[in-house]
């Protein structure tokens, strides 16, 4: 006689709610998510959804769900086989010309690809990252920061997004991968267009294809102590539209969320008093307020996306195949059943580099955590008194589901004379 008893799986699914009568989708695309996303967060935890995936909208008709318990992403990050990153058989069920099409597309770099492929592409930027040398890098940082300070302390007045991190957060990048101040421009310009989620994928794949690729044949020619050579010179092999390809992902990842984590920690520290020092104390010291922005308010918001290739249930709730699974690090970092206290001094626990095989390498955070406090040691040193030109509710964030971004940052302070150079 047959076996006509439902397998463990088929069961499962019965016995589990489809993600889309979870509750209505929330976009994660418009104005008002980005003013207030931790209202949002805190919405979804407590009213309808009582789940720790929720139906999100990253574009309009692009669906997908958004992990926002702890324990729900970590177990999804450390379980590649279930949660591939390789987007390639969902990017083409989205429009073509989809706004968040040429940032989760499928590129043959470390962050879009998995098994061999993501082994490859990881090993050649460990690397091309492990040979930064960090104190020369701080020096040059340092080097940096003058001339920014020094174009506008004279004024009274900044926009710390557009005079000072981007610019110092470029220059960095550029020195890092060895490329030209033009090269770096280039780049900036189709990265921003990526991150916002609000423009011309083939224009922007074409800009950054022509600029890196000449900054490849550039260093074929004259190599450097630069990540470009390491990456060229790496036992990989790599080919050319590979290695543009990583460096596009170096640039996106690193300039992207270092403005951010740079912009919103010193937010942090010029409007929260126990950030100021007075007559008779010190005040918190920078690291605290990075690891306070890291922990509560990450840079990089909701990312580290996979694609289930096969239907599958997670806490009880069915997932489509094919479609993003988002990881919400600013929600999972506040998710009350691990993070219920203030004291965030010396963790490591949150989720704002990731976790699993794609975590930002330790190389990358050194550094990323080095050149944010540096940047804003010699800011906060050269303009003690700083504050916002205009109250901190008025604020505006770029809209975008992937990151906390202030669109500008006025600042007023008394003017101050030049740095030394
Ligand atoms: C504030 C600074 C930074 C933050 C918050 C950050 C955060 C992250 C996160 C969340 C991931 C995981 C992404 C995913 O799984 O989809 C990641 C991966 C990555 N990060 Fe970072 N990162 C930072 C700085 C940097 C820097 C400076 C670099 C390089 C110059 C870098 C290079 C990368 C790369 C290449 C990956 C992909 C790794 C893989 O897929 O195996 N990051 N980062």
């Amino acid at each position: 006689m047959q076996n006509s008893l439902p397998s463990p799986a088929a069961r499962a699914r019965a016995a589990s709610t489809p993600i889309e009568q979870v509750g209505p989708r929330i976009l994660l695309h418009t104005p008002e998510f980005a003013a207030d996303p931790h209202t949002a967060y805190q919405n979804m935890r407590n009213n309808k959804y009582r789940s720790s995936l929720v139906p999100v909208e990253l574009a309009p008709d692009v669906p997908a769900t958004l992990a926002i318990g702890f324990r729900t992403a970590a177990r999804i990050l450390n379980d590649p086989e279930h949660f591939p990153a390789d987007s390639r058989a969902w990017q083409d069920t989205i429009p073509a010309d989809s706004p968040v099409r040429p940032m989760l597309e499928w590129r043959p770099n470390a962050l879009r690809s998995a098994g061999l492929a993501h082994a490859l592409y990881r090993g050649a930027n460990t690397a091309g990252l492990d040979g930064v040398d960090p104190h020369r890098l701080r020096d040059q940082v340092i080097a940096t920061t003058t001339p920014l300070i020094n174009k506008f302390c004279r004024a009274g007045k900044a926009d710390l997004i557009a005079d000072y991190a981007r610019p110092l957060a470029f220059s960095v990048m550029n020195t890092m991968l060895g490329c030209t101040d033009d090269v770096g421009n280039e780049v900036a310009w189709a990265l921003a267009r990526m991150f916002d989620s609000t423009t011309d994928t083939d224009k922007v794949n074409q800009v950054l294809i022509q600029a890196l690729g000449g900054h490849i044949a550039d260093k074929r020619a004259n190599p450097g102590d630069d990540v470009t050579t390491r990456l060229l010179t790496h036992k990989s092999g790599l080919s050319d539209e590979e290695l543009i390809n990583q460096l596009v992902t170096l640039y996106a990842a690193g300039i992207e969320p270092m403005v951010n984590l740079i912009a919103n920690t010193v937010l942090l520290m010029v409007t929260e008093a126990r950030f100021l020092t007075s007559r008779t104390s010190f005040g918190t010291p920078i690291k605290d307020a990075l690891t306070e922005i890291l922990v509560k308010d990450p840079p990089i918001t909701n990312l580290c996306l996979s694609y289930p290739p096969q239907p599958i249930v997670v806490d009880g709730i069915w997932l489509p195949a094919n479609q993003p699974v988002v990881i919400s690090m600013a929600a999972c970092n506040n998710d009350p059943t691990v993070n219920n206290t203030d004291q965030f001094f010396e963790a490591e626990w949150h989720l704002s580099w990731g976790a699993g095989p794609h975590a930002c390498f330790p190389s990358a955070r050194v550094l990323a955590c080095m050149i944010s406090h540096t940047a804003i040691e010699r800011l906060l040193d050269a303009l003690p008194d700083l504050v916002p030109a205009i109250p901190k509710e008025q604020l505006v964030w770029r809209p975008g589901p992937f990151h906390r971004a202030l669109q500008a940052f006025p600042v007023v302070f008394n003017p101050a004379p030049p740095l030394h150079i």
